[in-house]
Parts: structure tokens; C-alpha cells; sequence
């Protein structure tokens, strides 16, 4: 079971570091749960700081570049994520898909690339409003997945679009369906993500094929994050 909070653009340095140091505790309350935050690039450092380096959270990334280094205004590689400590990263969110040009095909290249590096990659999935609406679900995942790599470091994150940041949940049974035909696509695990808080986090995680949760919203209160990391401990139980 993983759980990963998603801060998005949130939380400089000094919140970051301070944020991590209530966190640092968390896994020995939630046991058999895997938690992960990411925070934005500038804030990676002081996440780390504020876990120490007993602390069984670990940081990963928003995103990553597919080169090691070179010309790439604004990008940043595998390895100098490595370097900091940090242990993953994110790719292909759909924030990234919708405002920053990400395709199937560049999502792919950053998680070869940090899966070769050494990174855990959580890959996101999912369709629109107006997709889900057409009845094109399963045609837009039939396309997103199988360009994945196939690595026991490679996670995918079911994020239907119309659910992040909208309070408006895939309802377990929806979930369910969904991850069930992604896992006929593709062998890795499957988190949620998509308006997950401390409510509905038991009921989706429950779920035979939902293997965690990519929150986003609720990860930023860290009354709320613990409550959800807790809420799936107790379905591993
Ligand atoms: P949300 O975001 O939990 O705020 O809906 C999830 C995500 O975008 O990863």
C-alpha cells in the first residue's frame, strides 16, 4: 500500500522542511504503508532535512528531465535528484498533460529514463470530463498505459481528470473498474488519485485492484494526510 501526497506548487523551503519533521514519525502508526510526499524541486532539500534520515517517508519528485544533463531551460535530471536523496518521481500529470505540453510519447521517455537511473516513477493515467462522457475510457487508457515501461519500479496513478482538485470522487466501484483495466494492460500496481481525503480514502483503497492513493489537496494539511495514510493502514490490517 502507497500513499503519496502531491503538494503541487506549495510549500517553500522553510513550510516543506517543517511539514516533513511532523510527518517524520507517521509509518510507525500507519505499518505496511509505503509514504511518499512530493514536493516542489526548490523544497525537495528541506523535506529531507525535516524527515532525518531515520525517517521511513521518503521524497519524491514532481517531474523529471529524460537527459542527464544538457541544454534544457527549466528542467532538472534523475541523477541530480538522486544526488539530493530524493528516491522518485512523478510523470505525466495530467496538470503537466493539460498546461505544459506532456504527451504520451515524453511521458514515456521520462519514465525509461528515471526507471534506468534508479528512480521509482509513479505514472499518471487518466481521462477527461468530455472523454468519460463520450465513453472513450477505456480507449484514452488503452493509449496512455502500454507506451509505459514495463519495471517493478514503476507505479501508475489513475487520476481521471475530472476528479482532481474537484471534490468530485470516482466512486469505489467506478475506481475498481478502472484500475481492473489498467491491470489488464499493464503489470505494475495502481494507486488513485482524484479528490482523495480522509473520508472516501478507506473505501477506494479497499478496493481489490486500488493499490494507494496519489493525493493531492489533502496532502497539504498534515491532520488530514496522516488521517488518510492511517485510514490505509487499517484496510492492510
Ligand atoms: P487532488 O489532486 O487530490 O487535489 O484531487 C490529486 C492529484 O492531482 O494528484
Amino acid at each position: 500500500m502507497l500513499i503519496a501526497g502531491n503538494w503541487k506548487m506549495h510549500k517553500g523551503a522553510h513550510e516543506a522542511r517543517a511539514f516533513a519533521a511532523r510527518l517524520r514519525h507517521l509509518p510507525d502508526r500507519a505499518t505496511d504503508v509505503d509514504i511518499v510526499v512530493c514536493p516542489p524541486f526548490v523544497a525537495l532539500e528541506a523535506a529531507l532535512q525535516g524527515l532525518g534520515s531515520e525517517s521511513r517517508v521518503q521524497v519524491y519528485a514532481q517531474n523529471v528531465h529524460w537527459e542527464l544533463e544538457g541544454a534544457f531551460t527549466g528542467e532538472v535530471s534523475a541523477p541530480m535528484l538522486l544526488e539530493l536523496g530524493v528516491k522518485g518521481t512523478i510523470v505525466g500529470h495530467s496538470e503537466r498533460r493539460q498546461f505544459f505540453g506532456e504527451t504520451d510519447g515524453s511521458v514515456a521517455r521520462r519514465a525509461e529514463a528515471a526507471l534506468e537511473a534508479g528512480l521509482v516513477v509513479i505514472a499518471c493515467v487518466g481521462e477527461t470530463e468530455a472523454e468519460r462522457e463520450a465513453g472513450e475510457t477505456e480507449a484514452v487508457l488503452g493509449r496512455q498505459v502500454p507506451v509505459l515501461p514495463e519495471h517493478e519500479r514503476l507505479v501508475i496513478a489513475y487520476e481521471p481528470v475530472w476528479a482532481i482538485g474537484t471534490g468530485k470522487t470516482a466512486s469505489p466501484e467506478l475506481a475498481q473498474q478502472a484500475h481492473a483495466f489498467v491491470k489488464s494492460l499493464h503489470p505494475s500496481r495502481v494507486l488513485y488519485g482524484g479528490s482523495v481525503n480522509p473520508e472516501n480514502a478507506a473505501s477506494l483503497v479497499a478496493q481489490p485492484d486500488v493499490d494507494g492513493a496519489l493525493v493531492g489537496g489533502a496532502s497539504l494539511d498534515p491532520t488530514a494526510f496522516d488521517a488518510i495514510c492511517l485510514a490505509a493502514a487499517k484496510t492492510v490490517a
